[in-house]
């Protein structure tokens, strides 16, 4: 153990200024011993600690961080990072931080939209999953292991490596990390063809809550259905995905065709929610608005950007656009035939097609200051409801709205198949984006504010009772959780927006493998409010006051 004693004294370096409590160092202590008893001592845990000496620290910290919001001096910061080399270290991370009180953050590709997964209120570390990023392909079966770690642009090109006629359904900024992203649901341009992302896992590796490491069969089928859209972090932490590859042809066509209100982007846009859920599912139009100066007068104007992705050749999609949406006027010249691979880069890169395929692989793209939103709309606007909008969104100048469709492959899957609830009856979905550069906490209030009025305008026309919102888009206006006795009562309200009726059937689960809440955050999986005790192989329930 003399070993062990000088690695941590090493760790620990205290001529430095940040100073520990015991109870971190014999934290560090029980990793240090626990990861040995898990084996592979060619991935010693000592390499994977960061502690605030580190003079690397800041920089493991900050590199994952994607919304500045959560980049400022005042955020807390992490006492401990642990960046997992090897499934061990997840084994350890889990086990000790139950056995000393401490709080654990998962991060993967640290997108989440509140910083859950690099920040809290209270003292915690992040189990950091970046390095466990190896992605197997294998074309003869048509899947894929997939480590939580790999970015979304890193899956993609490593399937367009190996084949020119596979592909997978998932998010279209290619920074997103795995783990997060196919644990919350997952969608992109293909989702009217082939549903989420998670219509597509087949297996999992996973680390429960006492540091077992399953799989699909060990976990069994209830804890395999929540970490396919209920959010990983309140169960487990997902090591590795198995996706089911879909086929994808070897030319397909994009688009992006702008229409300001003065070329009557109304009209347009009334009939794009009759045409653009219901169209052929190989054809993906989603709209963008944003608001810019007029070209006719100095005010300003709505502009709506028709972005589409058609699993076909142009010629197909433009005799398919003169049929069922002509209004758009989509000629042979707007579209740009490319691969699947390279659909995924110049979708991104505002339609550049000489983007170069190795920007998938790039991981410090630029970071902003953001605050979104989400709804879901089960019915068209009129076009009274629709000037109302673009009326509010000159007034607040600094936002965008998404309108993403779905319908196709959306409708035919129950929406208890998963936890993603939105699926038939849906027409298409609502994101509310305010970004900023600046930093400053009134600037950010008034920002965030833009996107809180837009979505306050939209109330008449979104879903209701609940309001739908995407668990991948997370927000915390609808509400936090403080883990005290009103904990179910608090989870509850934003678990029946982000989940709807599938709420009820992931707290059952989450109290069976998690019954103490270790994994918990601002917005995780509440426990059921009732003392569980083994009664004959099953739970029965005891009330507590
Ligand atoms: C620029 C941008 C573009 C986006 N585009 C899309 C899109 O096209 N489609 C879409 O569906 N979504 C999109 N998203 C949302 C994105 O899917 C979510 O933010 C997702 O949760 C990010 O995953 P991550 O691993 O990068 O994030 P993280 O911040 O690392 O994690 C997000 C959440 O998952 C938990 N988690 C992470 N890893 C694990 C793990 N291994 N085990 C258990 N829990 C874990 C974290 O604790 C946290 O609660 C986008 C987000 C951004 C910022
Ligand atoms: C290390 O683990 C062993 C058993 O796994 C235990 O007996 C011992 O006390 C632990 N040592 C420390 C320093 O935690
Ligand atoms: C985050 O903040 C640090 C220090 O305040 C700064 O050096 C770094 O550039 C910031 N990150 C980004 C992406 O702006
Ligand atoms: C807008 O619609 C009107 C009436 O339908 C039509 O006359 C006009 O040409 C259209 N303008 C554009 C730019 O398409
Ligand atoms: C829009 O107009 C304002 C002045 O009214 C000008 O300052 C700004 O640069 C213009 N923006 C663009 C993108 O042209
Ligand atoms: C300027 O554009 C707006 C929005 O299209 C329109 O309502 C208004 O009549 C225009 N004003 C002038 C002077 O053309």
């Amino acid at each position: 153990m003399e070993l062990l004693t000088a690695t941590i004294l090493l760790l620990l370096s205290s001529s430095l200024p940040f100073s520990f409590s015991s109870a971190h160092k014999t934290f560090i202590h029980c990793l240090v011993n626990h990861s040995s008893s898990f084996s592979s001592s060619s991935h010693p845990i000592t390499e994977s600690i960061f502690t605030p000496n580190n003079p690397s620290f800041s920089y493991v910290l900050q590199s994952n961080i994607r919304n500045l919001r959560f980049n400022t001096s005042t955020t807390r910061k992490p006492f401990l990072i642990i960046t997992a080399l090897h499934a061990s270290h997840v084994q350890a991370a889990v086990v000790c931080a139950q056995r000393h009180h401490m709080l654990m953050k998962i991060r993967s590709g640290g997108h989440d939209y509140e910083g859950v997964s690099y920040v809290a209120e209270s003292p915690f570390f992040i189990l950091d999953m970046f390095n466990l990023r190896s992605i197997d392909v294998d074309i003869e079966t048509e899947t894929a292991w997939v480590q939580s770690g790999a970015t979304l642009g890193e899956l993609y090109y490593t399937i367009g490596e190996k084949s020119k006629t596979h592909g997978f359904p998932a998010g279209v900024c290619p920074t997103v990390g795995v783990g997060g992203h196919i644990g919350g649901g997952g969608y992109g341009n293909m989702l009217r063809k082939f549903g989420l992302a998670v219509d597509h896992v087949i297996d999992a590796q996973v680390v429960d809550v006492q540091g077992r490491l399953l799989d699909r069969e060990s976990m069994g089928e209830d804890l395999f259905w929540a970490i396919r859209g209920g959010g990983g972090a309140s169960f487990c932490v997902v090591i590795a995905y198995k996706i089911k590859l879909v086929r994808v042809p070897e030319i397909v066509t994009v688009f992006h065709v702008k229409k300001t209100l003065e070329q009557n982007a109304t009209d347009i846009i009334y009939t794009w929610q009759h045409v653009a859920p219901n169209i052929d599912n190989n054809l993906f139009i989603r709209l963008i608005m944003d608001v810019v100066n007029s070209t006719q007068n100095v005010t300003k104007t709505v502009r709506a950007n028709f972005l589409s992705l058609f699993l076909g050749d142009s010629k197909s999609l433009v005799s398919l656009m003169n049929v069922n949406f002509p209004q758009l006027g989509l000629k042979q010249q707007d579209c740009i035939e490319t691969t699947w691979l390279q659909s995924t880069v110049i979708y991104w890169s505002d339609i550049n097609p000489s983007t170069p395929l190795e920007v998938l692989l790039h991981r410090d793209l630029p970071s902003d200051y953001f605050k979104m939103k989400s709804d879901y709309v089960n019915k068209p606007i009129s076009k009274v409801g629709l000037e109302g909008i673009w009326k509010k969104m000159i007034e607040l100048k600094d936002t965008k709205l998404y309108f993403t469709p779905y319908g196709g492959r959306m409708n035919e899957i129950p929406s208890n198949a998963t936890p993603f609830p939105y699926r038939g009856g849906t027409l298409w979905m609502v994101e509310y984006i305010a970004n900023w550069f600046e930093p400053g906490k009134d600037v950010a209030d008034y920002y965030m504010n833009l996107a809180r009025k837009l979505h306050k305008h939209m109330t008449p026309f979104v879903s209701m009772n609940p309001r739908g919102a995407y668990y991948n888009y997370k927000d915390f206006d609808l509400g936090i959780n403080h883990y005290g006795k009103s904990s179910y009562v608090e989870g509850m309200v934003y678990g029946y927006q982000y989940f709807n009726d599938n709420f009820n059937r992931l707290v059952q689960i989450k109290t069976m493998v998690d019954p103490a809440n270790f994994f918990r955050n601002e917005q995780s999986i509440p426990v059921v409010p009732y003392e569980m005790v083994l009664d004959n192989g099953g739970y029965s329930r005891i009330m507590i006051n």
